[in-house]
């Protein structure tokens, strides 16, 4: 009885509550008639990561074999698994792919709603805990889930599929421990992030002008979790308002920070987004950007311990990649994502859509399901008949 008491009350102290976190995204998979697993991966530095599995569609129940192709699935900055299922089937790319026949898995990185666990460190009493980058979901996060991913499912090579920094990760585990290139079917990036040099991010520039000032940095960007000032959110907010969206978008960090100016947003999908808890991020993440926009460099973090910075070799990744990118983005910005894609060794397409306006798109557009055909179609493609410099 002690026991039990001293137990709820320890939960009540320190925990995010990970039973019910595991609920939401269970309820807003399981209530369509889908299936849900749920596994722990620990990385080599103590991060413990919730992976969840959709291993079959609603209708193909009978297909539950190691035959199936799996494919990992990987959200971007301030953001979770709940992505890829936050509008229900006809909106998430995870109930696309699970119908499509794939055995679909949905990764969290680090400091995410569904990665606030550590073998030793508690994310609400320990700024150690905060003290990564997307580097470090890149070479430790990424490599033990997609190790798991692929002790799963028993295939040799995966299927990954990055939205924004969701991508980024994916090239910094590539090139720096590049037997994983060698664990990948396709690599399929939505809207990635690399090179920031072109890029008119109007919150991304500020800090990059202001964050060597440590002082600067607390007031207007957070200490651990990053937590940005009205100051620095200022102009997204302004220019937010211009496009004449629902205020709540205006109003909303994530938004702000990685798209806001589309025209089309399914406005049901927004709101379950919307309302969902925010996601945390680190002020380290917001560094290492403005770091490689100060810099214009795809490049490891270096303040302020002021070591020397070292490229990340994109030469490295020698996995075959898909890119898809949007005419508008101000994060992922089309001249940064051509220098991307002309230093990546083995792109086999390489395709501007239109018809969007930003990445964030690519998950909460009307009918987006059109653009998941692309998607799939793209694991299909034979890369060798495409010469990995035919499109330059
Ligand atoms: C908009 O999203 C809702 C769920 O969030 C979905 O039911 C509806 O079909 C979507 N509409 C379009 C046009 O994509």
């Amino acid at each position: 009885m002690k026991f039990l008491v001293l137990v709820t009350l320890v939960a009540a102290a320190f925990g995010k509550n990970l039973p019910n976190q595991n609920a939401r995204i269970s309820k807003m998979v399981t209530s369509h008639g889908y299936p849900l697993e749920t596994y722990r991966v620990t990385t080599e530095d103590g991060y413990i990561l919730d992976l969840f599995r959709m291993p079959h569609g609603y209708q193909n129940k009978d297909q539950h074999d190691s035959q199936k192709p799996a494919v990992l699935l990987m959200h971007g900055f301030l953001s979770c698994c709940e992505d890829f299922v936050a509008g229900g089937p006809s909106q998430g790319l995870a109930f696309y792919l699970a119908d499509q026949g794939y055995d679909v898995y949905l990764g969290n990185a680090r400091g995410s709603p569904y990665g606030q666990h550590h073998t030793n460190l508690d994310p609400h009493k320990d700024a150690a805990f905060w003290r990564f980058s997307f580097h470090e979901i890149g070479v430790a996060d990424m490599a033990a889930i997609i190790d798991k991913v692929v002790s799963i499912s028993q295939q040799n090579k995966i299927h990954y599929v990055g939205h924004m920094e969701g991508a980024t990760v994916f090239y910094i585990l590539a090139s720096q421990k590049q037997g994983y290139n060698n664990k990948i079917e396709k690599m399929v990036s939505l809207g990635p992030i690399a090179y920031l040099k072109k890029s008119p991010h109007p919150i991304l520039k500020k800090v990059a002008e202001n964050y060597k000032s440590k002082s600067w940095v607390i007031k207007n960007v957070g200490m651990s979790t990053f937590n940005p000032s009205s100051e620095l959110t200022s102009e997204a907010e302004n220019q937010c308002t211009e496009y004449e969206q629902t205020e709540q978008i205006c109003h909303n960090d994530y938004f702000l920070f990685n798209g806001y100016n589309s025209k089309n947003f399914n406005e049901t999908t927004i709101q379950h987004v919307i309302q969902r808890r925010p996601c945390d991020g680190s002020v380290r993440q917001v560094l290492h950007l403005a770091q490689m926009k100060e810099t214009g460099r795809f490049e490891s973090y270096t303040y302020p311990e002021k070591t020397d910075a070292y490229k990340y070799d994109l030469a490295q990744v020698s996995a075959p990649v898909a890119i898809f990118y949007t005419p508008e983005d101000a994060f992922s910005y089309v001249d940064d994502v051509e220098t991307l894609a002309k230093e990546l060794p083995n792109v086999y397409k390489k395709e501007v859509k239109s018809e969007y306006t930003n990445n964030l798109d690519f998950l909460y557009a009307e009918n987006i399901y059109k653009f998941y055909k692309y998607v799939a179609d793209s694991f299909q493609d034979d890369e060798r008949k495409s010469s990995r410099n035919m499109l330059y």
